[in-house]
């Protein structure tokens, strides 16, 4: 799928979106109902007799007009609604992963949010067996590695996200090759990271990486909250930090993570053009900038067109290409030793391309 962010963007040369698309990449925000495809949706509304307020695929995919990221969240909850069975998180799981591959994907931390579905009475335990099923099955048939990271819905309350970690933590040996994180998404606004402060200190204790999205339409003083209350490894966007220039630097001293998704702030209006976005800005002033995909199936790309779209609108150089897939190396939680062989694939790539 080939996006238009601006009428400006400069075209890549073929030899420069050939090198993109082939650069062994990690994702590392990914929500995965996120990637629920209009197709997908329908077939499993049908599947499930699910009835939806949309005639056809096409009216689906027209409503994708956003303002920002509640009137976006409000179609994701609702296109959730059609995940009813194992086999479903399954199928939704291996879309994705099919779609990853084709950008040259190697490794994917994923988000899932439980509450979504544990609110419509559907169980914990099927949104863990039908995602993790596809990850091991492609991490056995096509060396695809991942991750889970389950995520609590932050306009939600601080007790019913200790309400889902106690539902999720009987799961912990079962899937412990996979679920190895925490996240916190949903509405920004109006729900600062303080008010789960609790329960991340809990999974803190419990030895799960932690990350939280901060930043996207927060204030600086959610990604400082995210940092010094959740003590996030990671800031999940974080693009807001540029308004303030001694966060900036803390974030570039600290080596800190942002795990950028450049389609999803123009979708969700965060940008108004793609020329505009700080990303470029954040990498030269030494942030760990990395590029992903967000909630690829609304936000009109996956991760080759997200790297398509700011290589081409920030006129990258093949340098910072190369240094925004190897932060996604060092930024995953990958063991170290998976990350060097990660590293020498990417190394050997840049050298003979
Ligand atoms: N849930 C899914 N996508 C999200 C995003 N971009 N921000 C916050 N919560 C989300
Ligand atoms: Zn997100």
């Amino acid at each position: 799928m080939t996006t238009s962010a601006t009428s400006t963007t400069p075209a890549l040369s073929a030899a420069m979106r050939s090198f993109v698309e082939a650069l062994p990449k990690t994702e590392l925000h990914l929500h995965i109902e996120g990637t629920l495809e209009p197709e997908l949706l329908f077939a499993l509304a049908q599947r499930n007799k699910v009835a939806l307020p949309y005639a056809s695929v096409e009216a689906l995919r027209a409503a994708y007009d956003f303002t920002d990221l509640q009137s976006f969240l409000d179609l994701y909850y609702a296109g959730a609604n059609v995940l009813q069975t194992e086999q479903d998180f399954h199928d939704m799981t291996a879309a994705y992963i099919a779609r990853a591959r084709a950008d040259n994907v190697r490794h994917a931390e994923i988000f899932f949010d439980p509450q979504t579905h544990t609110e419509r009475g559907i169980g914990i335990d099927v949104v863990f067996a039908g995602i993790a099923r596809a990850l091991r099955q492609a991490r056995d048939e096509h060396g695809f590695s991942s991750a889970m990271i389950m995520s609590f819905l932050r306009h939600l309350s601080e007790e019913d996200a200790f309400t889902t970690l106690k539902a999720a933590l009987p799961l912990r040996e079962q899937y412990r090759d996979l679920w190895n994180g925490i996240g916190l998404d949903s509405s920004e606004r109006g729900n600062p990271p303080e008010k789960f402060a609790k329960v991340f200190a809990r999974c803190r204790e419990l030895g799960f990486h932690l990350v939280a999205h901060a930043g996207e339409e927060g204030p600086p003083a959610y990604i400082l909250g995210a940092l010094d209350v959740l003590k996030v490894e990671r800031i999940d966007h974080g693009v807001r930090s540029e308004e303030d220039p001694a966060l900036m630097e803390r974030l570039a001293r600290e080596k800190m993570p942002l795990t950028v998704c450049p389609l999803s702030n123009l979708k969700l209006c965060v940008v108004d053009d793609m020329a505009k976005h700080n990303l470029a800005r954040l990498l030269r002033a030494g942030l760990a900038v990395t590029v992903n995909s967000d909630d690829p199936a609304y936000f009109g790309g996956y991760m080759n067109d997200n790297y398509l779209a700011v290589a081409s609108a920030l006129e990258l150089s093949r340098a910072e290409i190369v240094q925004l897939a190897r932060n996604g190396i060092d930024a995953s939680f990958l063991p170290a030793a998976d990350k060097g062989r990660l590293t020498a694939e990417l190394d050997q790539y840049d050298a003979t391309h």
